[in-house]
């Protein structure tokens, strides 16, 4: 298959801003506090132009299938390391999921953080979500801190 991984670019945010719909859509069977209109996650125009981050698309038949981003961040004072490479927005299209696209785009996200001295990464993922669970262990993440909530009226 021909795929072409490159940094998205402010021309991209059309398609982003749909894809983004589409994370929304894929997380809300896990939440049902996320918004039904008007739920946005990220700042594109930030994660495209801002040097501390890198958001990559990979391109197949001219089309956006798959999304990631890495964002350096500063990281709690208590933890040994200063600074942790924050990744989200991950998306395949679902008819390219299961062939190793999400593994490629982390790798290649990762080793963009590696080398501005990043080793720590992190990133959130809902605790029923057992797809993205599976891929980011398979990347060699594993589950560390549990977010708990309560809805009281
Ligand atoms: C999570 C997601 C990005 C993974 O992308 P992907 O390119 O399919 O992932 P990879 O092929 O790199 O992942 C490998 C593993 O993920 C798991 N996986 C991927 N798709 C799966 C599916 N539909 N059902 C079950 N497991 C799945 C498998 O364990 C797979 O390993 P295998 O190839 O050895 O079977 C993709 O499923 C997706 O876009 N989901 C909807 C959006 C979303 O939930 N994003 C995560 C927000 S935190």
């Amino acid at each position: 298959m021909n795929l072409i991984f490159r940094p998205a670019t402010l021309n991209d945010i059309p398609a982003l801003l749909q894809l983004e719909q589409a994370v929304v859509e894929a997380e809300r069977p896990f939440n049902p506090q996320i918004k039904h209109s008007g739920a946005w996650y990220y700042d594109l125009p930030a994660l495209i132009a801002q040097d501390d981050s890198l958001l990559l698309v990979a391109v197949h038949a001219d089309q956006i299938i798959a999304t990631g981003y890495v964002q350096i961040r500063a990281t709690k004072p208590a933890l040994t390391y200063r600074q942790h490479g924050y990744l989200g927005f991950m998306y395949v299209a679902e008819d390219f999921r299961g062939q190793g696209i999400n593994q490629q785009l982390m790798q290649n996200l990762i080793t963009w953080a590696q080398e501005r001295g990043v080793s720590d990464f992190h990133l959130d993922v809902y605790a029923g979500n057992e797809a993205a669970i599976r891929a980011y262990e398979k990347a060699g993440f594993k589950p560390c801190l549990m977010q708990m909530t309560l809805h009281q009226e």
